[in-house]
């Protein structure tokens, strides 16, 4: 077999959010990048979701970036691309995403996330057995689990009311007999292939259960990218929907940038069959009613929104992540831009596209 090409990245999912900072993030380190994305997210969500605008941004301002139009779920394709580059680091953040629209078309989630996550597995036990492989899994892993600590309420958030919870959700949760929707199922078999075949066959891989990941590139809609959803709605005067809890409920947000350095520092050190919560932290929560108020305080427009009296179905009532034990292996990564700094990023993107369009 031909020897590992260690600069060579394959990122799946790379017209979306996560996969295009990574590209990004690789790129600028001066590697080649393969990215994988059929634009999917368009045809689960509609135009709105359309991501070819950020593929072409890579294809326009990347050197050494190839983009492959290739579906996941084409184990044919996949196995094809993996045996002919041999990356040295495969990340894959191709999903459908979304926690609601999984039920509207359950095999296509299942096909995308657990099926397609093989398909990857698979190629790369194959073809590039040595080279770390990083999956972005999701904390929907451990559904409806969180709600069962027990809250406080306070003016404008819940919090947990538990001490062992005071720095949040840690990786000893459990992901069983909990309600997760189609997606948290989906992804859980990911995760748990991902964790197997460290185990099993000794490769370095590593799941990343990530809280809110955001930032300028989402193409943000309303049943997935919150912040980004949010800041359009704000910047386009539209209503923006909340779904229960009062508008108090919380979520850890960080920049999907902060998760592209993680990756590297996993790519120079890695583990086996390694599990993190990635997110921002206690530091970087909010609830929604307090994004309405970081967002209104940049863009100095009212968020217009109504307010339905009923959680969607296994909704996080509070959730942050404990970072403790990613920090702990990884002592040198760290979070580097704060929860407003991140919505205003995505603010002037926004009124950037916005424009454009
Ligand atoms: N954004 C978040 O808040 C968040 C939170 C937790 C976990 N995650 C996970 O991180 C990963 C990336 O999320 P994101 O926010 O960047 O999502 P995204 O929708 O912005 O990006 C995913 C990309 O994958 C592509 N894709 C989907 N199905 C495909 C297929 N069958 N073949 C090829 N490409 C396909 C889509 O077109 C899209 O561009 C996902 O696995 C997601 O579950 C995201």
């Amino acid at each position: 077999m031909p020897p590992l090409k260690p600069r060579i990245c394959l990122v799946t999912g790379s017209s979306g959010l996560v996969g295009s900072e990574v590209c990004v993030y690789f790129a600028s380190r001066g590697c080649v990048v393969h990215g994988v994305d059929n634009n999917q997210r368009a045809v689960f969500f509609g135009p709105a979701g359309d991501t070819r605008w950020n593929q072409q941004r890579l294809e326009r301002t990347l050197k050494g970036f190839h983009h492959h139009a290739t579906d996941i779920r084409d184990r044919t394709a996949i196995t094809d691309l993996v045996r002919t580059i041999r990356p040295g680091l495969i990340v894959h953040a191709a999903a459908q995403p979304s926690h609601d629209r999984a039920a509207a078309i359950p095999f296509d989630d299942f096909e995308t996330n657990a099926v397609g996550t093989l398909n990857l597995l698979e190629a790369a036990r194959s073809f590039c057995i040595e080279s770390p492989f990083v999956f972005m899994s999701t904390n929907k892993v451990y559904g409806d689990r969180p709600n069962t600590i027990p809250m406080k309420e306070l003016p404008t958030r819940w919090d947990y009311d538990a001490p062992a919870f005071a720095e949040g959700i840690p990786e000893t949760c459990s992901i069983d007999q909990s309600m997760h929707s189609l997606f948290g199922a989906s992804k859980v078999a990911a995760d748990v292939l991902v964790q197997e075949y460290g185990r099993y066959f000794g490769m370095p891989v590593c799941c990343l259960r990530g809280g809110c990941l955001t930032g300028p590139q989402h193409s943000g809609v309303e049943l997935h990218g919150f912040l980004s959803y949010l800041v359009k709605c704000n910047i386009e005067s539209r209503e923006y929907k909340v779904f229960g809890y009062k508008g108090k409920q919380v979520r850890d947000n960080i920049h999907a940038w902060d998760v592209a350095t993680f990756i590297d520092a996993f790519w120079t050190s890695p583990r086996i069959a390694a599990v993190y919560n990635i997110g921002g932290g206690k530091a970087n929560s909010c609830s929604i009613l307090e994004a309405f108020e970081l967002v209104e305080s940049l863009t100095g427009r009212p968020q217009i929104h109504t307010y339905i009296d009923e959680a969607r179905r296994g909704d996080h009532i509070c959730y942050y992540s404990d970072l403790r034990k990613i920090r702990a292996h990884y002592p040198a990564w760290t979070i580097t831009r704060t929860l407003p700094e991140t919505i205003r990023e995505i603010v002037d993107n926004w009124h950037e596209r916005i424009v454009a369009s």
